[in-house]
């Protein structure tokens, strides 16, 4: 028999995606973006972004039905994203599935965002290997996961305790003028500067540290007074190298963070998700590090490392395949679900 059709659909930030999976095969990933609304805000506006969700909902499910040329009646069950993110742009898509669930009486699953950007992986490389290292970083969040199944036990090592990664790309990008988001912009000036430049600190490092917390506000902090410093000088500001530095400062500890992780719990497999994993130097020395500490890298490509319905119907797929039972209709959108 074929494997079942799961639709996925994920709204727990500005993304309002919808995924088609069969199995672990990607047949369809639309992906409506409010990011353009919340640009002159430099930031996403939670208000804003639920109603551009309800907007988007159904022209995007139409969209991806037509990619992965099915009907609505060929779906066999639904995944939605139910937490953790903003409240109200969780309701919409929860609200959406459950409409679809009862409507054509297939079951739904209600999934957790961070087990999702780690398992849309499976749509790329094949099954996850199990246990395996997670090492998540986005807008919202910055999380090592220690991963034993994928579908019932995902174990925080650690996270941010201030600023999530990429909220600290965002904000430099802000000290720079570079504009929202900032990520992909001091990405590209990164390439044609000097990381050695400036020496910015490297958060929660020390040897009384929790090894698995990070910390980027410090960081942010110290990059803002540097550039005022220099403004106050009359001098220019090498953005370039200033955004290399910064973009090392952070790589540096995400990737040393995440290998000893690894190294400590015996764990072969490191996986990156969430949209900073789509950094150029944050994927380049994660695979120098992780050669040399012979563990396998698995990072999938940029478009579903950021939010997105297909790595959402991935994991209910994965749920299916291993008998896991369906929620109820009273799940609720859970705006800080924990893993
Ligand atoms: O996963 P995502 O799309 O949404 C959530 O936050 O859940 O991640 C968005 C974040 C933003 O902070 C953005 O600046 C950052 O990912 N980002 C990047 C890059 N592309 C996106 N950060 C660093 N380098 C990039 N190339
Ligand atoms: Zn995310």
């Amino acid at each position: 028999a074929d494997e079942p059709l799961v639709l996925g659909i994920e709204t727990s930030c500005d993304e309002t995606g919808i995924g088609i999976v069969r199995g672990t095969t990607l047949l369809a990933d639309a992906v409506a973006s409010s990011v353009d609304e919340h640009a002159r805000f430099g930031g996403v506006v939670p208000e804003v972004a639920s109603r551009a969700h309800l907007e988007a909902m159904v022209p995007t499910v139409r969209r991806a039905l037509a990619d992965a040329g099915v009907t609505m009646r060929d779906i066999d069950a639904i995944a939605v994203t139910s937490g953790p993110g903003l409240a109200g742009a969780l309701l919409v898509g929860v609200a959406a599935a459950k409409g679809y669930s009862v409507a054509l009486d297939k079951p739904l699953y209600g999934v957790n965002h961070l087990a999702s950007h780690v398992c849309v992986d499976q749509l790329e490389h094949g099954r996850l290997p199990e246990p395996c290292m997670a090492l998540l970083v986005s807008g919202g969040h910055s999380s090592l996961l220690l991963v034993p199944d994928i579908t019932s036990d995902v174990r925080p090592l650690g996270s941010t305790i201030d600023d999530a990664a990429g909220e600290a790309f965002d904000k430099v990008a802000r000290v720079l003028g570079l504009g929202f988001p900032g990520g992909p912009v001091i990405d590209r000036w990164a390439r044609e500067g000097d990381r050695a430049a400036i020496a910015f600190p490297r958060g929660l490092t020390g040897p009384r540290d929790a090894p698995f917390d990070f910390s980027f506000s410090g960081l942010k902090t110290s990059v803002a007074r540097w550039v005022e410093a220099r403004q106050r000088a009359g001098e220019s500001v090498p953005v370039a190298d200033v955004a290399a530095s910064f973009q090392e400062a952070v790589v540096d500890v995400l990737t040393r963070k995440a290998i000893r992780a690894c190294k400590e719990n015996g764990v072969e497999h490191l996986m990156m998700g969430g949209g900073v994993s789509a950094n150029t130097r944050l994927r380049a020395l994660a695979q120098e590090r992780c050669d040399a500490a012979g563990i396998v890298l698995r990072v999938p490509r940029p478009g579903l490392c950021t939010d997105n319905g297909a790595m959402v119907a991935a994991l209910g797929a994965e749920m299916v395949a291993r008998d896991r039972a369906p929620s109820t209709l009273s799940i609720p959108a859970d705006s800080s679900m924990p893993v």
